[in-house]
Formats: C-alpha cells, structure tokens, sequence
C-alpha cells in the first residue's frame, strides 16, 4: 500500500480566516433571509425580516471595507498581488485545465480568478443594496440621495437581484471544488481557511 506524503506550511493569517468566516457566514445569511423574505405572506413579517437581511448587509459591507483594507496592507499571501494571477489563467486556458492539482503555495491560480470576480459581484451587491435601503426603508448612508426614490428603484433592485444568483452560483461551486479537490487530489484543501495551514504533495514546490 502506497502512502501520500505530505508536507504543511503556514499560509493564511489569522486576520484573513476570521474575515473569511465573517463574510462567509454573511453571505449565508444574506442568502438565507432573502430567499425567505420573498416567500413571506404577510407584510409585517416581510418588512422585518427585510431590516435583518439590511442589518446583515450593514455587517458584510463592513467585511469587505476590512478585507480591502487587508488586501493592501496585510502579509503577502492575503494582499490583492496575490489573487493577481494573469500568466497562470493564460496557461490554464492554454492547457485546458481548468482544475488541477493545488501545487505551489498560496491561492489555487484558478480559483483566484474566480475570488475576483466574486468580490466584484459583492461590492456590487453591497453599493445597489445601500441604494434599496434609502429607497426601499428610508436608511443609511444613501438617504440623502436617494431616500424613497421609488422612480429610480429599478436601476437597483433589478442588479441587486440578478447577481443574487451568481453569489449562490459561487457558493456552489466553492463548496463544491472544494470537496472534489479533497477527493480527487487527496489534499485536506478545505481546513486551510480554519488552520491557516495548506498540505502539498512532498515532491512538489
Ligand atoms: C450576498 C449578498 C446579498 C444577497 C444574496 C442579497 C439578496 C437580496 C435579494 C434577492 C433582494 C430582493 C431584491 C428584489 O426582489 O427587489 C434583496 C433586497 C435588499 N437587499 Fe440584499 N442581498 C445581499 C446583500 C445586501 C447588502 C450588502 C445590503 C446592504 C448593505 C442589502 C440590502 C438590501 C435591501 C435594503 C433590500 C430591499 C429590501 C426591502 O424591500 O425593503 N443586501 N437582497
Ligand atoms: C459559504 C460561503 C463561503 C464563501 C462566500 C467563501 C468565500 C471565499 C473567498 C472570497 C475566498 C478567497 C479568500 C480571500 O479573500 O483571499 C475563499 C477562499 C477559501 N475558502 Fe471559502 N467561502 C465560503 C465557505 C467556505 C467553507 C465552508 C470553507 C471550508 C472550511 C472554505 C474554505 C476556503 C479555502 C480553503 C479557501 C482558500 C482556497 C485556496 O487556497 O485557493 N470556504 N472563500
């Protein structure tokens, strides 16, 4: 029988777990209470748990101001440098290869793109989110422009609830890369956002 090697080293920061478990965690809410104000019968159920899901979006902008800041001036594997990775996306594109084997240390190249991307689509979900909270419930810091605006709604809501599948899209697959890299690759990928620890194959950089 043929045992797997592994070495380990210390890669993410605890300031960057914890603000991963922050939005995360967020994000699973916002989700949650969104799909579950849209079912509701009753308006004074609904208009409340639209306060929550307002409150919760206050905590998530929160989480990404302190993740932007992190990713300017914390250690080299949380800054933005790090998630730049143009030469490694053409290669993939080149190869074909579009999940491979997690190698070198610090985010997987793919995936980086990926995390990108989703960062754009949340602050995106942040800015239209802090708009429908002045039209929609007289609040926050976009009331003096656009407090009760109903005219201008759509511009906001229609953005705000289309990308509301593509953060439950990115969850999806999130999770589910994840769990195939676990299984397919053999590596514990997953922990490496709780430990701080990535394993990597011994005869690999
Ligand atoms: C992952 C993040 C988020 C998800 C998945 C999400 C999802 C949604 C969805 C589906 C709606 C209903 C849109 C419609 O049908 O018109 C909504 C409404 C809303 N969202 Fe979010 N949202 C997120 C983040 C935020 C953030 C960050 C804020 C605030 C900073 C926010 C504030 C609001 C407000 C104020 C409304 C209107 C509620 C009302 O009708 O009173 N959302 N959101
Ligand atoms: C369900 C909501 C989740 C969201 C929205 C989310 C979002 C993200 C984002 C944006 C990144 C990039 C990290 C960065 O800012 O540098 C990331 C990386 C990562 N996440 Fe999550 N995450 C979620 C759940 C989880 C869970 C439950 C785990 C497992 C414990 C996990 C494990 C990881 C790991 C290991 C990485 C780094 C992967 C790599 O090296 O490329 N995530 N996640």
């Amino acid at each position: 029988m043929e045992f797997l090697r592994l070495r380990r080293e210390r890669v993410y920061d605890p300031i960057l777990r914890l603000l991963h478990a922050w939005n995360a965690l967020l994000v699973v809410l916002l989700l949650l209470s969104s799909q579950v104000a849209k079912q509701l019968v009753f308006d004074g159920e609904a208009a409340a748990l639209w306060r929550i899901h307002l409150w919760l979006g206050y905590l998530l902008f929160i989480g990404l101001v302190a993740r932007f800041a992190w990713g300017v001036v914390g250690p080299d594997h949380a800054r933005w440098a790090a998630l730049w990775q143009p030469a490694a996306w053409l290669d993939a594109l080149r190869q074909r290869s579009f999940f491979s084997v997690p190698s070198g240390i610090g985010h997987h190249p793919q995936a980086s793109l990926i995390y990108l991307i989703f960062y754009g689509v949340v602050w995106a979900m942040a800015i239209t989110g802090l708009a429908l909270a002045a039209i929609d419930q007289g609040l926050g810091p976009l009331y003096e422009a656009l407090g009760h605006d109903y005219q201008h709604k759509s511009l906001f809501s229609t953005p705000h609830d289309w990308l509301e599948e593509l953060v439950l899209a990115f969850v999806a697959v999130h999770l589910i890369a994840l769990v195939l890299h676990e299984r397919r690759h053999g590596i514990p990928l997953a922990q490496g956002m709780v430990s701080g620890y990535q394993y990597r194959k011994e005869n690999e950089q």
